[in-house]
């Protein structure tokens, strides 16, 4: 099959180059579903995997974390789906990527396409929407069915992929106030179209903006961006007993005694625990993606791919690459394999 991975040297982007590879058709394990890849989104992940020193003997890598597919053929023990079916799903980091004519994926992280979306618009969503429901709903505690109604949730770089489903499911499941940030005026927009009731720019101060709309402290705060960087403006905004969840590494230690006399609280937040650690509770990823799947075919939360580049060839993979790093872009950029209508 014809995929695209990283290879050291020769590389026209920085970081390795990305190069069309021609490998084995893969063979499902017994949970495994083997899927035609119909599209796939580009996550920051995908950058700083290319953008890794790779070891010497390395073996070419393929990338890619998102996929909408058709299912071609089950392993022994897949109860979940059949051959003929749409899947969406965001995938393993322990497995190789999506940027191929066929990927391989564990049917418990799995869930069924939402049946009014294509393949483009769903790709977009997996990963993404993955780490907003653990982020929001596992890691910060909020009820995802209105019982925290009303409290206030910051979401820091709320204009990414994950930004823009957590802000549609801060405000359709947990009925939050939501206040996101974005910088650029089309991204600002971006963020009210989702449904942000309030967006403050991060290129400036919070706690200034945030008290001209009356508010010292937030219940919750969600942090997409720069968390060394976030750290102590987040422990002076967020209220005693709230709790903040990260998603970006840190690169220092964190000054954790700042939260100490508000007793708030901090996760992190990482959506292939999961599958990096094979925890007893994988199928949540299916269950959560069913949810999602749900919510869009009732109207409540949208696609967020907001640019879509047809083909996967290695110029068209290295141009999505190269608009991620740029910035710029709200929402999600996504490859399909179809040629444009
Ligand atoms: N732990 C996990 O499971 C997990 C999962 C997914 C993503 N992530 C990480 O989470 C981060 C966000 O990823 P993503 O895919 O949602 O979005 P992304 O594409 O990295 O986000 C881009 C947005 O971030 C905003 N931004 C840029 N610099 C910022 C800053 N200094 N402060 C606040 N916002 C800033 C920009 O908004 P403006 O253009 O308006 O400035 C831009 O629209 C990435 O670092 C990614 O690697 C982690």
């Amino acid at each position: 099959m014809k995929a695209i991975g990283i290879l050291p040297g020769d590389s026209r982007l920085g970081g390795n180059a990305l190069t069309s590879l021609e490998l084995e058709r893969p063979v499902p394990k017994p949970r495994d579903i083997l899927v035609q890849v119909e599209a796939v989104s580009v996550n920051p992940l995908d950058i700083r995997m290319r953008n890794a020193p790779l070891e010497a003997g390395f073996q070419p890598r393929v990338l890619g974390w998102d996929c909408a597919g058709i299912v071609l053929d089950c392993g022994s023990e897949v109860r979940l789906f059949k051959p003929g079916d749409h899947v969406f799903y965001a995938g393993s980091i322990t497995r190789t990527g999506t940027n191929a004519e066929l990927h391989l994926v564990d049917e418990r992280i799995v869930g069924a396409m939402p049946v009014s979306l294509d393949f483009a618009h769903a790709a977009a969503l997996p990963l993404a929407s993955l780490a907003a429901w653990e982020a929001l709903f596992d890691r910060l505690c909020i009820s995802d069915a209105g019982e925290n109604s009303g409290k206030t949730l910051l979401v820091i770089g709320g204009s990414g992929g994950v930004g823009s489903v957590a802000i549609q499911l801060a405000k359709v499941l947990a009925r939050l106030q939501v206040v996101a940030t974005a910088s650029r005026s089309t991204s600002q927009a971006w963020c009210r179209q989702l449904g942000a009731d309030i967006v403050i720019d991060h290129r400036a101060d919070l706690r200034t903006q945030l008290i001209d709309y009356g508010l010292s402290t937030v219940d919750y705060i969600l942090c997409l961006a720069d968390t060394d960087y976030y750290f102590s403006t987040m422990a002076s905004l967020i209220k005693p007993h709230g709790h903040i969840c990260a998603l970006v590494e840190s690169a220092n230690p964190l000054p954790m005694n700042q939260l100490r006399s508000k007793s708030a609280s901090f996760s992190w937040e990482g959506m292939f625990t999961r599958t990096l650690y094979s925890t007893p509770d994988m199928i949540e990823q299916h269950r959560i993606l069913t949810r999602i799947a749900t919510l869009v075919d009732e109207g409540r939360m949208g696609s967020i791919a907001t640019k879509i580049i047809h083909g996967m060839t290695e110029v068209n993979l290295r141009q999505a690459h190269a608009f991620l790093e740029a910035g710029g872009i709200a929402g999600k950029i996504v490859i399909s394999m179809q040629p444009p209508l």
